[in-house]
């Protein structure tokens, strides 16, 4: 299979997919190859874009997740438009209760993103229901959350189709095969496919694919309940992020609660000590849950890289460009992934955030290429 004008996105999940619909619209010729679509780590994120609720601290890091949070509204209204989908983009905004008073209140944010602290009194008031162990939190109003799982991909699927976008579901690529200075071609399951540029956004497989770009799985398990019909209204119409759990209502009544955080290769399924701790937590920090029925349990695999930061840009292959290792933010940052990583690959230009992000902050001595 030869589609050599094209640039080739290795990897469909929600990442590919962002880029892919980009690109198109900006007048590339885009092939997607996607090993399977349901393993992507974009079915599994409870899709919080929660760069202040995630206690990012102030920083390159910090910037990128506000730069695209900001993007959302535009970014979903686009996706709207190309495909007449709900995308289900919700600016709730998100309570982060704490069970002990931290040593300081303020959090150091920039001004049209506000943190506020609210005391035990004011945060009761605010959401009605919090356990008896909270005493007190933030408030993050910008924060947000989109139905990734349900809305979100299958929205990027659809325009991607719209737009003319090649999609080779199934495809797996097996090798890439490389000279010391470029990609020359892939070596699929279907014989070997070449391009003009190549952009990988494989997630947590991506260190299998190409070792010398650090990135392994941490897997999460999730879980979803249903706010019963008895209720008159949504019990919740915020994100509560607390300690290690987070608790995401969507507007349907469907309420999406995540995640446990292990280190355990790719080992599949659900486990009682996750399920377990995510129930406790959870009816710890919103007791009404305890009630309500549940839904689905799932689980999946985080793209990490060592120091939790996403890699984007250059890559050792100059016709290779990286967007892997977005780690618990995939969600947040797939439109700021997409717009600069098409200005990279069609113009050239790198936006100054990029150099935090780059690759090469991990190839040291011992890394062989
Ligand atoms: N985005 C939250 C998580 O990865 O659990």
């Amino acid at each position: 299979m030869n589609v050599s004008d094209d640039i080739i996105i290795i990897g469909g999940g929600l990442m590919g997919l962002s880029l892919a619909v980009e690109l198109k619209l900006r007048g590339a010729n885009v092939t997607v190859l996607s090993r399977n679509f349901h393993e992507a780590a974009g079915h599994v994120a409870a899709g919080m874009l929660a760069p202040q609720a995630e206690a990012i601290p102030p920083g390159p890091m910090l910037e990128l997740g506000l730069r695209s949070r900001s993007l959302y509204p535009q970014w979903t209204q686009k996706l709207e438009q190309i495909t007449g989908l709900d995308t289900s983009y919700w600016p709730c905004g998100i309570l982060a209760p704490v069970y002990e008073i931290p040593d300081t209140t303020k959090i150091d944010h920039p001004a049209d993103s506000p943190a506020i602290w609210l005391d035990q009194q004011a945060i009761n008031q605010h959401q009605p229901g919090l356990g008896a162990d909270v005493v007190g939190g933030w408030w993050f109003p910008q924060d947000a959350q989109v139905d990734n799982r349900r809305h979100l991909v299958k929205a990027l699927q659809a325009a991607s189709e719209k737009l003319g976008v090649k999609t080779l579901e199934g495809v797996e690529v097996q090798d890439i095969i490389r000279n010391s200075k470029a990609v020359e071609a892939l070596e699929t399951n279907r014989g070997k496919i070449t391009g003009s540029q190549y952009i990988l956004t494989t997630g947590a497989w991506t260190g299998q694919l190409l070792p010398q770009v650090p990135v392994y799985p941490r897997k999460g398990q999730m879980l979803s309940v249903k706010v019963p019909e008895s209720f008159d209204s949504l019990p919740l119409k915020q994100v509560l992020f607390g300690t290690e759990i987070y608790v995401v209502p969507r507007r349907d009544g469907l309420i999406v609660i995540g995640a446990t955080l292990e280190d355990v290769g790719f080992n599949v399924g659900l486990t009682p000590d996750g399920v377990q701790s995510l129930l406790w937590r959870a009816i710890r920090i919103f007791p009404l849950l305890r009630d309500f029925p549940i839904q689905e349990f799932w689980w999946g695999f985080r793209p990490t890289t060592p120091d939790l930061l996403p890699i984007l840009g250059t890559s050792p292959f100059e016709n290779l460009t990286l967007a892997v290792g977005h780690y618990r933010n995939g969600i947040l940052l797939a439109p700021i992934t997409a717009k600069l990583i098409t200005e990279w690959v069609l113009e050239q230009k790198s936006d100054p955030l990029l150099e935090y992000f780059c690759w090469e902050r991990f190839s040291t001595a011992q890394l062989q290429y």
